[in-house]
Formats: structure tokens, sequence, C-alpha cells
């Protein structure tokens, strides 16, 4: 009792010498994870969770990339790498580019990150000024906001609506234009929503971009996650004055299932790269070299697995598409890729759900967690209240029973 008080007049004492700055202070943890570590927590408990909460493929990395982990070690790579990333990764990325997409970059417009969240911050932190708008369409991924922020910048949200397949329109995006906008932060196929932009659609934002002089983030992490009836269209391919005014983001985490081995990158203008490989090279040296000799693998090697896992993510898309309209008073829109269900709630919204009264998104995901042991993520930490967000990155038999129970939760 006596040692417990002690500690807490140390800690508050502490608090004073030690306090929190302004930005971090204000910064809002990732409600994904947040939710992930909920959902865990009831999983130490000894209960049975049915999560949805986490973008992050069920699957295991396939073993040849693993078998290049082990023989990077054994080769000795285990040292510092050049703090933009080994060569043969950033042959590998502009092979890809060059053979997927048909786009000419060079090794040095490539920087290696630890992840493409990471990647995300270098672009905005090399980029942003003190009071520079970023434009980003809702419901956007959770750590946008926070990461423009973080760079002192103003994260300015354009709301889009269901009806619209919540995509921004290129009048949305110009309406949004002020003499301060620097930025379009743009993802296709998005998370949270999984829907896909089509090449005509990115075209006329693509113009709006070169008319008011803009920069864009191409956040391409679902490139490879497309499903039938849908193409993807990498965003520097629609015009030629469109690559010296992009940087892509993307990564190994969701195509190759190595969300763990934190390897993502850009791709920029080779003096906007140097400088990210120089933030980069005093924030954190190089990511992890072992990682990258796998990523090299994965880029480079049989791309069968690829096929593999989206053959079952699109027997999971088709299941839960089918499986939510037939949930009272739920409807999602068209899943085009990646692997996420932003299902509509609204119809549901101030009733009362298993004995408590539901007014939000984020109610109804504790509720939904703590009665059915259901974990999803609220809309409104996308940006847009009146929807969850459930991952499909989990088997069939989570899948089925999940949706079972959150038809009991709405019954
Ligand atoms: C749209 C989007 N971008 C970036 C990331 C970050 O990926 P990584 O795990 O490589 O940092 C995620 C992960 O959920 C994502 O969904």
């Amino acid at each position: 009792m006596f040692i417990d008080s002690v500690t807490n007049i140390i800690q508050e004492f502490a608090f004073f010498m030690i306090s929190i700055s302004n930005v971090v202070g204000a910064l809002e943890p990732s409600a994904t994870l947040a939710m992930s570590a909920k959902a865990k927590e009831l999983k130490a408990a000894g209960k049975t969770v049915y999560d949805l909460s986490v973008g992050e493929p069920d699957f295991v990395t396939p073993s040849h990339i693993c078998d290049a982990a082990v023989a990077a070690m054994k080769a000795g790579h285990t040292k510092y790498t050049l703090a933009s990333g080994i060569p043969e990764l950033k042959a590998a990325v502009v092979e890809k580019y060059k053979s997927d997409y048909g786009l000419d970059y060079a090794a040095n417009q490539v920087v290696v990150a630890n992840g493409a969240k990471h990647a995300l911050h270098n672009a905005f932190f090399s980029t942003l000024n003190a009071g520079d708008e970023v434009i980003i369409p809702a419901p956007y991924w959770v750590s946008y906001a926070e990461l423009v922020k973080l760079s002192g910048a103003v994260p300015v949200i354009v709301q889009t609506d269901e009806a619209d397949g919540f995509k921004m329109t290129a009048k949305q995006f110009r309406d949004a234009v002020t003499p301060k906008t620097k930025m379009l932060l743009l993802c296709s196929p998005s998370n949270p929503t999984g829907v896909m932009y089509s090449r005509d659609e990115l075209k006329a934002i693509a113009d709006v971009v070169i008319e008011r002089d803009l920069f864009v983030v191409a956040d391409e992490i679902y490139d490879k996650l497309v499903y039938p009836g849908n193409t993807f269209t990498s965003f520097p391919t629609l015009d030629q004055k469109l690559p010296e005014r992009t940087i892509v983001v993307n990564g190994v985490s969701k195509t190759y299932a190595m969300t763990g081995w934190r390897i993502g990158w850009t791709l920029a203008p080779a003096p906007i790269s140097k400088k990210m490989g120089e933030l980069q090279s005093q924030e954190t040296s190089n990511p992890c070299s072992i990682s990258q000799y796998a990523a090299v693998a994965a880029l480079r090697g049989d791309q069968k697995c690829v096929d593999e896992m989206l053959t079952e993510f699109t027997n999971r898309k088709e299941f839960v598409s089918q499986r939510i309209p037939k949930i009272k008073g739920l409807s999602c829109p068209a899943i085009g890729g990646a692997f996420y269900a932003f299902f509509n709630i609204k119809q549901h919204l101030g009733r009362t759900l298993c004995g408590t009264k539901i007014d939000n998104s984020e109610q109804f995901c504790l509720e939904l967690l703590s009665k059915k042991c259901v974990a999803t993520v609220m809309g409104s930490s996308f940006g847009c209240e009146g929807f969850v967000r459930a991952s499909f990155a989990a088997d069939m038999k989570m899948l089925t029973t999940a949706f079972d129970l959150i038809e009991e939760f709405v019954g």
C-alpha cells in the first residue's frame, strides 16, 4: 500500500519532469491495432474470439521466401546495409514496376523502408511543410491523417458517398483544392472499403493534379489483391507528367503475407528519394538486412503463391459479399480489391442490441466484441461514421461463425 503510494508520487513527479510533446500528445493511436489488442486480451482470458479486426493475411509467408532469409543469415547478411536499402532489392522493385506497369524507374528512385507505413512517413516528412494541405478522401486508412499531422501539415478530408461507391470524383477533388493544397493521398484498392477506382476515374483525378500543379502519394500496397472483373492502374501510368509528381508506396506485407518482416518502399523523383534515404539514415538506418533479402526472393521468385492466396481471398470475398446483405439492415459496397468489407450499420443506430443502446459505430464494435466475441473496427476511425470494417483475412470457418454471430447481434 505504502510502496504503491510512493510509486504513484514518484510517477506523478516524473510526469512533471518529462512531459509529452504537443505533437505526440495529439496523436491518435491506431484504432485497428487497438481493437486487435482488445481481441488478444479476450483470447488471453480464455475466450474464443472471431477476429476480423486486423488487415493481415492469415497465411504463413511462403517457404521459398523464408528459405531466402535463412540463406541470407548464413551468408552473413546480418550487418548494416545502405540506409536506403540493398541494391538487389532496389533492382527487384524497379523490375517489378517495369514488368507489371511498364514504368521506367532507376534504382536511385527507390527507398526501401521499414514497411509501407514507414515509407508513407518518409514521404510526408520529406515533402510537407507546416500548414501545407493534403487532400485525403474518406473513408481513409487509419494512419494517413495522423502521419500527415505528425509532419506538421493539415489533412483535408473529402467525404465520399456510399452511393458513389466511396470514390472521390474529380469535381469533389477540384472543389477541395485551395492555394495551400500540396498533395493528394490516394489508395486504390482501398483500405477500408475494398473499393477500386477505374482507369477513367483515376485519369480524371490525375488531370486535376496536373492542372493544379499538385503532388500525389499513391498507396499501391494492394496492387496484387485485385478480384476478377477489376483492373489495377498504377497512378504514374496515367500521364507522362505524373512520375515526376508522384510518390508511389508499396511493399511486401500484404501480397506475400510478410507483415512481420517490415519491408515497404517508395518510388519517387531522384532528389526526393535522396532526401528520404538521408532522413532514414538518421531515424532508423536500414530496414532489417535479412528481411530485405527475403523481399528480393518474394519479388523475383515464383508468383504462384500470390495466385494461390488470391484464389482463397476471392472465395472469401464472394462469401462476404453475399452474406452481408442477407443480414437485416446491413449493406456493403462492391469489393474490387484488398480484403475488407465496409458495411453500413446505420439502420441499427439508435437501437438496443443485446441489452445496450447503440448510437455509433464505436459502441457497435465494442458491444459486438464484448457480447459476441467478434472483433471488427468502427467506421469512425476511418473518418466515416455509420459503418464497420470487417477484414476477411481470416479463414472461411471463422468468417462463417463471425457473420452468424453478427446476425444474432443485430437480430
Ligand atoms: C492502405 C495501407 N497502406 C499501408 C499499410 C502499411 O503496410 P505495412 O505493414 O507494410 O507497413 C497498410 C497496412 O494495413 C494499409 O492497409
